[in-house]
Order: structure tokens, then sequence, then C-alpha cells
């Protein structure tokens, strides 16, 4: 009767590689994004003959591929050229001139940098440097707490191109001039995959991550359809993994519509592992907002003071600005009522990486 046939075995899976779903995974070929990479390369070219590259800044949406395409770059850079160094650092992780410095020692293999000062590192960073060429990838410049390093690099280091890689242009006209008038940097967009594109990029990582025929046709055109809509290829990409497992839990041998429902229904769960990056307290306004999410901004500080939250109003405020920058939660200035002006805050679905830190 084949009233079991579509039975997943317990030592069968629907996943033939599941590391194509990380989010650092780097696919052979990166498609629909020529034009920036190409952009990216020319900057870097003058330092094949020896003379000075020129700096760019990137910016775009989170999940549409700026460090992929950046990285890609240098991948294909240090198959070329051994005269240029590659050196890409996360700002996130390294936010400060002094843990910049320590990486960069670290990805140049010097070794004895233990005690020493900002200056001194940079010293010995510089002096290994300027033997070549070098390409600086700051991604995420927006977490960076000070900029100290990037005046000394754009001063002394002689033969360099700089990107940096951030959400929004507004950064830039935040730094200070000093470092401004020497970056002038050229100017990069990504912008959102349209959905032809999503498409592309969603069905090739479903070849490559699980076996064939296990995907129903419908259940790609909703993970695509909400791929799109989210802007965002990263949450893409968790959605068709946490199909599978839903499909795996049920023993399927099939991925339905279900199970990309199910993993829908996940999505805010995995928009909230970012929050460990967070400090406490900001944590703590976050759970307030999720709380009372669409409210005005003096309903959540009253609901916070509530809970026991001890910030006066205007660190309060300060703290929303940042959650806002770092892409947590979204504001709207509206007029009338009884206040006046104010300010409604609601929780985003961000999709930051899992995986990053
Ligand atoms: N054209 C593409 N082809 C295949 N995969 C892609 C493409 N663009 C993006 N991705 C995948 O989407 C995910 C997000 O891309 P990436 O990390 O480059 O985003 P980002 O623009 O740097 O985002 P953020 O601003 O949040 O750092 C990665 O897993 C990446 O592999
Ligand atoms: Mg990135």
């Amino acid at each position: 009767m084949g009233m079991f046939k579509d039975i997943l075995k317990s030592d069968e899976s629907l996943f033939k590689n599941s590391v194509v779903l990380d989010y650092d995974y780097m696919p052979k070929i990166m498609k629909y994004r020529e034009g920036e990479q190409q952009q990216m390369a020319s900057c870097i070219k003058p330092l094949f003959q020896k003379r000075n590259g020129r700096n760019l800044f990137i910016y775009g949406k989170p999940g549409i591929g700026k460090t992929l395409a950046c990285k890609n770059v240098l991948k294909e850079l240090e198959q070329e050229s051994d005269e240029i160094f590659p050196i890409y650092i996360n700002c996130w992780q390294k936010n400060t001139s002094f843990k910049i410095l320590i990486e960069i020692c670290s990805l140049l293999g010097y070794k004895l940098t233990h005690n020493k000062k900002t200056c001194e590192l940079f010293n010995i960073v510089k002096g290994i440097l300027n033997k070549k060429s070098v390409i600086f990838v700051f991604d995420e410049a927006d977490k960076l707490d000070d900029f100290d390093f990037l005046y000394s690099i754009l001063e002394e280091i002689y033969r360099k191109s700089i990107f940096l890689i951030n959400n929004d242009s507004s950064w830039l006209s935040e730094i200070e001039d000093r470092i401004k008038s020497r970056l002038m940097p050229e100017m990069l967009e990504f912008r959102p995959y349209d959905g032809i594109e999503t498409d592309g990029i969603i069905r090739e990582r479903i070849e490559y991550a699980f076996f064939e025929n296990v995907w129903q046709e419908e259940a790609i055109e909703l993970a695509v359809e909400k791929t799109f809509e989210l802007g965002d290829i990263r949450s893409g990409l968790y959605l068709l993994r946490e199909a599978g497992n839903a499909a795996e839990d049920r023993s399927s041998r099939k991925i339905t519509l279900d199970d990309v429902k199910k993993a829908l229904d996940k999505l805010p769960e995995f928009s909230s592992k970012k929050t460990n990056e967070l400090d406490e307290d900001k944590k703590f306004i976050l759970e307030i907002i999720k709380k009372n999410s669409g409210e005005k901004i003096g309903e959540i500080y009253k609901a916070y003071q509530e809970a026991n939250g001890k910030a006066v109003y205007k660190t309060f405020q300060r703290k929303i600005a940042k959650l806002e920058k770092d892409n947590f939660i979204s504001t709207e200035k509206i007029t009338g009522g009884k206040e006046g002006k104010t300010t409604i805050i609601s929780i985003k679905n961000i999709t930051k990486k899992i995986t990053d830190f």
C-alpha cells in the first residue's frame, strides 16, 4: 500500500550538506554582484602598479551580500598577488584602535604584542605593511568606538585602499573632518536583491544544501517570497534550515508549505540572537519594547521605570537611538494628540548573524 514510503528513516537526512546554509559559507561564484565587485577591484588596481589605491565607502541594508562580495574580492586578490596584504576586520568584535592593531598583528603573524601600547603596535604594523601594499576592509564600521587607527593608517601607510562597510551612508557625515578629508572615499551602494535574484540565490542554496526533490515547489516559492519581503538573504537561509528541520522532526521526506510556515513562526527567535551582543540595560529596554511594541516613547519609558529601570529619560532616549541605529527597533515621529510631537517605537524583525559572533 506504500503507507510508509514517505517516512524518513532514523539514519536518513534531507540535508545533503547543511554547511552551505551557514551565514559565513562562501559560494564559489557570487552572482548578481559583478558590478559591485568590479568597482571594488578598480579601487585596488593602482596598488598593483605600486601606486596608492582608492578608498571606498560601501553601504546597504543587512543581509544583501556586502561582506560576501568584499571577501570574494580579497580571496581573488590573494590568488593574484603576494605584493598586497589583505586585511579584513569586523569592527563589531574589534571596535577600538587597540583591538584592531592587535588583530592586524595577528593577521600578519606578529606575536610579541604583550604589554605593548597602541602606538607601539602601530609602529610595528607600519614597519611591516609599508614594505608592500595593503587593502584594509573595516566591516560594520559603525560599531567602532574610536577612529585613531584610521587616522594613523591614512597618514602613515603609504600604499593602501581602505574599504569601510556600513548599513547606511549617514555614518560618514558623523566622522571627524580630519579623517573625512583624508579618506575621500568613492561611494558604493548595494541595493537589495530583486525578486528574480532572490529566487536565484535561494534555489541555488537549496540545490547545494538538500537532496534532490525534497522541496515541494510551493514551499520553495513561499521561502523565496518571504526572503524577498524581508529583503535579507540571511533570514532566507535561516528559513531553509528551519523548514528542513521541521520536516525532519515529523520524519517527512518532503519539505512542505507547512514546514516553511513553521520556520516563519521561528523568525523572531532568530532575530533576538543578536541581543547577546548588547549591554544588560539595552537588553532590558529591548525586552520592554518587545512587550510594548508600537507604543509611544513616554509609555515605554513608564513601563521601563515600573519594571525598575534606572536610567534617567535622557539616557533612556540615547539608548533608544542606539538600538535604532543598530537596527533592533524602528521609530516614527508623529504629531497630534495631547503631547504634540511624540515618537512611536516598534520592534524590528532583525535577522543578524548567529554565527558571526
Ligand atoms: N549573491 C549572493 N549569492 C549567494 N549568496 C549570497 C549572495 N548575497 C548574499 N548571500 C548570502 O547572504 C548572507 C548575507 O550576506 P552578507 O553577510 O554578505 O550580508 P551583508 O550585506 O554583509 O549584511 P550585514 O550588513 O548584516 O553585515 C550570506 O550568508 C551570504 O552568503
Ligand atoms: Mg556584513
